[in-house]
């Protein structure tokens, strides 16, 4: 049986100064989600952008905003990103004291909640949440910067993730981010990962749709 996989290309690559372009470019390319790369200079060294871009860009495109708060305290910020237009918001484990606090805030705010996890946090510290979360996002990089290489030893961590998932039943969907392109795309996929995260990929190429649909080509056997 084959499944879709789904592609959200990472804002964080476009070209910030005609963003309501770039996400127009993306829907009409076929990707899935457009990824909101969030960062605060404190949990990771870059800053990037705050929900006002969030509320701008929400006005131009129909895409679910799935938004990647890689900053200190994620449960402060998330009602102003959810009233910006976030479909979606994800904390990192990092972050956080009590997570189930973090969830809890994103369900009332009425977004799907999900959670990341750095390359240095081991699977089994997400396991427990994952019956709470629309999606869980493993990092396939560390977190801060696009571009970076690949980490191809997170691929035993996807699997591990996936195979919990699957042998638990539940509805929680695998993200992976950093570094993907059509081969680590496809590694990632093979290993349990439903949804891609790309931005480099996708925003150097010469032919940006054609960059989507060659992930979106990428298909889940299982
Ligand atoms: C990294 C961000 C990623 C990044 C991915 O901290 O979370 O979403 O934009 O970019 P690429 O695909 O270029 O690694
Ligand atoms: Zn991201």
């Amino acid at each position: 049986m084959k499944n879709e996989v789904l592609v959200a290309p990472s804002i964080l690559s476009a070209d910030f100064a005609c963003l309501a372009d770039e996400a127009r470019l993306m829907e009409k390319a076929g990707a899935d989600w457009l990824h909101v790369d969030v960062m605060d200079g404190h949990f990771v060294p870059n800053i990037t952008i705050g929900p006002v871009v969030v509320k701008s860009l929400k006005k131009h495109t129909l895409l679910p905003l799935d938004v990647h708060l890689m900053i200190t305290d994620p449960i402060k910020y998330a009602e102003p990103f959810a009233k910006a237009g976030a479909w979606g918001l994800t904390f990192h484990l990092e972050s956080v004291q009590d997570p189930y606090q973090a969830i809890e805030a994103f369900v009332k705010l009425g977004v799907k909640p999900a959670a990341s996890i750095k390359p240095k946090t081991p699977a089994s510290a997400i396991l427990p949440y994952l019956k709470h979360l629309h999606h869980v996002l493993v990092m396939t990089v560390e977190p801060g910067f696009g571009g970076q290489p690949f980490m191809s030893d997170m691929l035993p961590k996807i699997t591990e993730i996936a195979n919990y998932i699957k042998i638990n039943k539940l509805a929680c969907k695998v993200e992976v981010d950093g570094g993907i392109d059509t081969a680590t795309g496809a590694e990632c996929i093979k290993a349990g990962a439903h949804i891609l995260v790309a931005g480099h990929f996708v925003f150097s190429a010469l032919d940006p749709v054609e960059a989507i649909k060659s992930l979106k080509r990428l298909a889940v056997t299982s």
